[in-house]
């Protein structure tokens, strides 16, 4: 018996090995944790199962038959973030690099099918050089598989991927079909094709970080919603993203114990607008004044930073946000703010978080640059978006809030639940410049005219109460009372039910 257990003890400490000091060793050099260091530190403390440690490849090309490392290039298995269920595979790049092989891939979809069944998001953590060369098209296949099982549980379950090496080739597909994708600022990088092919084919010369690392995908090409500056960072946030969101989509948003009083009123409120229409202010002030306990985690930071998403909780509760930015564009609406947002909002509404949307826009960015990027389809996600969504909708109009951009940005019209207005707010088709130099146009050389049919134009529209008249705007309320309206709204609103009609899906102008 004693051998028994003694042999058991000696291939786990084989496997925990993975590809050997040595290469752990380089892993360690190059900044990197090792996969099952990654796994340790995102999980709570002794709560990993593991699931198929001792499975091997069964690849006999190119003398592959005499290297079977137990595991083979992924640690997969089962863990709590805060007493809550996660799946979790952490790819170990000590072994053939990372590189998926079928069996690879099979341990990776065990997991998912797992996840699917009870109910938990699945973590990802990357590295790898993508198929196993060796392997050829059963590596390929092994992708498929995995392909299928995202698109499969996206809108069932959270799936997060992070990025923590390298992600090339097709292989950038799996974490493209996740919810979110992290990564880690100079470790990792994600393109579907290399800095070489890119100079082949193009000429043009870049480096794998300029070409698909964290700063391209964050600011850039939007498709990656953080960076951070190391694994450890990177996976503390992802304890934090996994304590806002609901296990699947069978169960409502976690509740937290919370210390912040929702009739707490902020008098500092009262003075955020300034008085000229043109000069903006910090729309994140609001956010995190409404905010329990000021908490707010933001998606998508540093790409199209004239709209905020996140997430914040308000009576424990998790909440979306969507907020037009003043200081950046006037806060309007372009191809990649209603992109960014289109996919938040929807991530919300498939996962039941209710959406709080806090408006300040002066339209849509004019200019040709806009209407060839296609602004008219890519607008028209944020308001698809918004109209299909059947979650709690609260909607709170700060100041400007211009012609069509009004009605997309979760107006009464498209099914908010709560529209409130601050007293600052201007609801209209458009700015009063505009519209009197259009209705006006033959008193154009006469400035004096000109401003008095301004101000005229100010006085009837450029107010929430031509809307509130219409029931648009269900109540006007005290800017700095926000926090204790929006809370007393979605607490309202906990048994919400609205369906849509049956379709096979719909079709999103993607
Ligand atoms: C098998 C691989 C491998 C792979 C790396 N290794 N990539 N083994 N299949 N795809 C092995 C190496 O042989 C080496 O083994 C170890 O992993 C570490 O690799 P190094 O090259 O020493 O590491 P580094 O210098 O850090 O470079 C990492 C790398 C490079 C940039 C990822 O290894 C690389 O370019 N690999 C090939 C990438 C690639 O072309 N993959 C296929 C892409 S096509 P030893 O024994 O020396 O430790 C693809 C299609 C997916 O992925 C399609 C899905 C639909």
């Amino acid at each position: 018996m004693k051998d028994v257990l003694q042999q058991l003890e000696d291939r786990r400490a084989s496997a925990r090995l993975g590809g050997g000091e040595r290469r752990i060793d380089a892993q360690h050099a190059k900044g990197k944790l090792t996969a099952r260091e990654r796994v340790t530190l995102l999980l709570d403390e002794g709560s990993f199962e593991e699931f198929d440690m001792f499975m091997a490849h069964r690849c006999t090309d190119f003398g592959m038959e005499r290297d079977r490392p137990y595991g083979d290039g992924v640690v997969t298995g089962w863990g709590t973030i805060n007493g809550r269920m996660v799946y979790v595979f952490s790819q170990d790049f000590t072994v053939f690099g990372g590189s998926l092989s079928e069996t690879h891939a099979q341990k990776i979809c065990k997991i998912m099918d797992m996840a699917m069944q009870n109910g938990a998001p699945v973590i990802g953590l990357n590295d790898s050089g993508g198929a196993r060369i060796q392997e050829g098209v059963a590596s390929l296949a092994g992708y498929a598989e995995v392909f299928q099982r995202n698109i499969m549980a996206s809108g069932v379950i959270p799936q997060i991927s992070v990025i923590m090496g390298p992600c090339a080739g097709g292989a950038v597909y799996s974490p493209a079909m996740t919810d979110f994708i992290f990564m880690v600022r100079d470790s990792s990088y994600m393109f579907v094709t290399g800095p070489d092919v890119v100079k082949t084919v193009t000429n043009e010369h870049v480096t794998a970080e300029e070409l698909g690392g964290a700063r391209t995908h964050t600011t850039k090409s939007s498709v990656a919603d953080a960076a951070f500056d190391n694994d450890m960072e990177a996976l503390i946030e992802v304890r934090r993203l996994v304590d806002l969101l609901p296990l699947s989509n069978r169960e409502k948003v976690p509740h937290r114990p919370f210390f912040d009083d929702p009739n707490r009123v902020e008098p500092s409120l009262a003075t955020l607008v300034p008085a000229s229409p043109n000069q903006p202010y910090d729309m994140k002030e609001l956010i995190l004044k409404t905010a329990d306990e000021g908490d707010f985690y933001e998606i998508q930071a540093d790409y199209a930073k004239n709209i905020i998403t996140g997430f914040i909780r308000l009576e424990g509760a998790t909440v979306g946000v969507v907020a037009n930015q003043p200081m950046v564009l006037a806060g309007c609406l372009d191809i990649d703010s209603s992109r960014k947002a289109a996919r938040f909002v929807r991530f919300c509404d498939a996962f039941e978080i209710p959406i709080l949307t806090f408006v300040d826009v002066p339209g849509f960015l004019p200019g040709t640059g806009q209407e060839f990027g296609g602004v008219i389809k890519h607008g028209a996600k944020l308001l698809f978006a918004y109209g299909e969504a059947t979650v709690p909708k609260v909607t709170v109009i700060t100041r400007k809030a211009y012609g069509g951009a009004y009605d997309v940005m979760s107006s009464k019209h498209i099914r908010g639940d709560f529209n409130y207005a601050w007293p600052t707010a201007e609801i209209a088709v458009m700015g009063a410049k505009g519209a009197t130099e259009i209705l006006y146009r033959s008193e154009l050389g006469d400035a004096e005219k000109i401003a008095a049919r301004t101000r005229d134009y100010e006085a009837r529209f450029a107010n929430p109460f031509v809307a509130a008249e219409r029931g648009f705007i269900d109540e006007v309320i005290q800017p700095q009372s926000t926090r204790r309206r929006v809370c007393r709204a979605f607490a309202s609103l906990r048994n919400k039910r609205l369906s849509n009609p049956w379709k096979k899906h719909d079709n999103i102008p993607l």
